[in-house]
C-alpha cells in the first residue's frame, strides 16, 4: 500500500509518497507566494495552497502504481486564519503564524481578559501569531469581512475540506488557535464568546490519525486514483514532524530548524508552564507536548546567505568554521528578524549583531547567525529545564538540520546528544505515517514510529566546546533584556 504525506509549509508544499514499510518512493515540492502587505504582516492565498497541492499530487503520482494509494494526510503550518463565507469562498488571504499585526488584540487578551483566565480556558496565553487574536483583528479592522464568516479553519484543514468536503481539524493544530480547551479536548465556549464567534463556525475535532473522510470522487478521477482513498486529519507541522522523527512517548525531544525553529517535548501527561512561555498543546499521538517556537531560525541563515552575502553555497560558507572556532566567537547575533515568540513574546524584537570588531570576517558573522539561532532555542530549553524537564538527547529536523556544523553547535550549545536520522523528512513523513495509522497499517502512532524511524548516528557534545559555549550563552541571554527598550523605540518610530 502507498501513503501520501502533504506538508503545507510557508514557502512551499512538500508531498511525500511512502510504502507500508516507510520506504520513501518519491518527494515533490511546489512553491507559492508569500505576501508581506505591511511591515510585520504575513499572508498567503489558500487557493494557491490547494492549486499547488493538486499539481504536486499529480507530479508525485506520475509513474507510480496509483491503485496502491490507500491514504493521505497532512502536516500544516500552524495558527493561520482561514475564513470562508456562506458559499465556502475564501473571504480574505490567510493571516499566517509569523504575522505580527495583532499586538493590540494580544494585549487585550493577555491584560484585560488576563493570562490566568486564558490559561484556565486553553492552557495557553495569547501570542501575536495565534489564531484568536487574528479573529479579533478582523472583527475590529475588517467588520465587513467579519460579518461574512461562516467557517474558521487552519491551513491544512482547508486542504482537507477541499479534498473531502469534511469541515475538520485535529487537536494538535487546534491547540494553537487559543480556542481549544487543550486538556479536555474540546472547544472553549468562553473563548468563542470572547472572540464573538459561535462554535458552529469551528471545525469538528479529530485525533490526527483518525479518518475524516475519503478523497472526493471528482478529484480521485482527476488524479487517477480509485474511490475510497482515506484522508486522515493530520497535524500541525511540528506535531507531524515529531511523528516523522519518532518523537512520541514521555520526554522525547525534537528540534526543528526550518523557517521557524521549535523545541518540541512530548509528554504523556498534560502540563502547563506557570509563565506560559512554552506552549502546552495536544500531540498527534493522542497525548500532549510542550513547545517553544522562534519565528526565524534557518530563515536567518537563508536571509544572511541569500540577501546579505549573496550566495547559495551555504556549505562552502561554513567550511572556515572549524572546531577550534566553536565557542570562541565574540560576535553575537539575535535572530529576531520577524520579532520573537518564545520565550520573549515580543513582535517588536529585531535582528541584532553585537560585539563586532575591525578584525571580524564574514565567516565570524555567519557563525554568529547559526549560533544566535541555537542560543535562542536554548532559551526555550532553559524554560523546560526550569520545570524539571531535561531530556538528555534530541532529534533534529528541518533544512538547517542537514548542516553538520549546525548539528555540532546544537549538541554543544544545548549540551545534549543529537540523534541524526536515517531519513529526515519531518512533517511530510509524519503526515504519511498518520495516513498509514488511519488505514490500520499500524495500530498506533507510537508503533508506526518504532517501525519506521531509525537513528543513523549521534552527535555528542564535546566537554571543552560545551564549556566554552556555556560561557557564551551566559552573555547571550543578557543581550535581549539590554536591547528591549531600544526595540520598542525603533517600533514606535515606525
Ligand atoms: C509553531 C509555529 C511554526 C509554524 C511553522 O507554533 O508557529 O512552527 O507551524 O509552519
Amino acid at each position: 500500500m502507498l501513503y501520501v504525506g502533504i506538508d503545507l509549509g510557508t514557502s512551499a508544499v512538500k508531498l511525500l509518497l511512502m510504502d507500508e514499510k516507510g520506504d520513501i518512493k518519491k518527494i515533490v515540492s511546489k512553491e507559492y507566494p508569500l505576501y508581506f502587505p505591511n511591515p510585520g504582516w504575513s499572508e498567503q492565498k489558500p487557493e494557491d495552497w490547494y492549486e499547488q497541492s493538486v499539481a504536486g499530487l499529480k507530479e508525485l503520482l506520475e509513474g507510480q502504481d496509483k491503485s496502491q494509494v490507500a491514504g493521505i494526510s497532512f502536516g500544516g503550518q500552524m495558527h493561520g486564519l482561514v475564513i470562508l463565507d456562506e458559499n465556502d469562498n475564501v473571504i480574505r488571504p490567510a493571516i499566517l503564524w509569523n504575522d505580527g499585526r495583532t499586538q493590540k488584540q494580544v494585549d487585550y487578551l493577555n491584560n484585560e481578559i488576563g493570562k490566568a483566565t486564558l490559561s484556565k480556558y486553553t492552557a495557553n496565553i495569547a501570542f501575536a501569531g495565534f489564531t484568536a487574536p487574528k479573529i479579533l483583528w478582523v472583527k475590529e479592522n475588517e467588520p465587513e469581512n467579519f460579518k461574512k464568516i461562516r467557517k474558521i479553519m487552519l491551513p491544512k484543514d482547508y486542504l482537507a475540506y477541499k479534498l473531502t468536503d469534511t469541515f475538520c481539524t485535529d487537536y494538535s493544530d487546534a491547540s494553537g488557535m487559543l480556542l481549544l480547551d487543550v486538556e479536555n479536548h474540546k472547544w472553549s465556549k468562553e473563548m468563542c464568546d470572547i472572540c464573538g464567534i459561535t462554535e458552529d463556525m469551528l471545525p469538528t475535532l479529530y485525533q490526527s490519525y483518525e479518518k475524516v473522510g475519503e478523497l472526493n470522487h471528482e478529484l480521485a478521477m482527476e488524479l487517477g486514483l480509485k474511490d475510497g482513498v482515506v484522508v486522515a486529519a493530520g497535524a500541525g507541522d511540528n506535531a507531524a514532524a515529531a511523528v516523522g522523527t519518532g518523537t512520541v512517548g514521555d520526554g522525547a525531544c525534537n528540534i526543528s530548524l526550518g523557517t521557524s525553529g521549535t523545541l518540541f517535548i512530548s509528554s504523556n501527561k498534560f502540563g502547563v508552564d506557570s509563565n506560559n512561555a512554552l506552549h502546552s498543546f495536544d500531540h498527534a499521538d493522542g497525548k500532549f507536548h510542550l513547545m517553544g517556537c522562534m519565528l526565524s531560525a534557518a530563515s536567518c541563515n537563508k536571509w544572511w546567505m541569500d540577501e546579505i552575502i549573496g550566495t547559495k553555497e551555504y556549505g562552502k560558507e561554513q567550511e572556515p568554521i572549524t572546531d577550534d572556532k566553536l565557542g570562541n566567537n565574540h560576535v553575537y547575533f539575535l535572530p529576531y528578524l520577524m520579532g520573537e515568540r518564545s520565550p520573549h513574546n515580543n513582535p517588536n524584537a529585531r535582528g541584532t549583531f553585537i560585539g563586532l570588531t575591525m578584525d571580524n570576517s564574514r565567516a565570524d558573522m555567519t557563525q554568529a547567525v547559526l549560533e544566535g539561532v541555537t542560543f535562542a532555542l536554548r532559551d526555550s530549553m532553559e524554560v523546560a529545564r526550569s520545570l524539571g524537564i531535561a531530556p538528555e538527547r534530541t532529534k533534529i529536523c528541518g533544512g538547517g538540520a542537514k548542516s553538520p556544523l549546525w548539528q555540532k553547535m546544537m549538541a554543544n550549545i544545548m549540551n545534549m546528544k543529537v540523534d541524526i536520522l536515517e531519513v529526515e523528512e519531518g512533517p511530510s513523513l509524519g503526515g504519511a505515517m498518520l495516513a498509514a495509522v488511519a488505514c490500520g497499517e499500524y495500530a498506533s502512532v507510537e508503533e508506526a514510529a518504532k517501525a519506521i524511524v531509525k537513528v543513523k548516528k549521534t552527535v555528542e557534545p564535546d566537554p571543552e566546546i560545551a564549556a566554552r559555549y556555556e560561557k557564551k550563552y551566559q552573555v547571550f541571554k543578557q543581550i535581549y533584556p539590554a536591547c528591549k527598550d531600544v526595540y520598542d523605540q525603533i517600533a514606535d518610530q515606525g
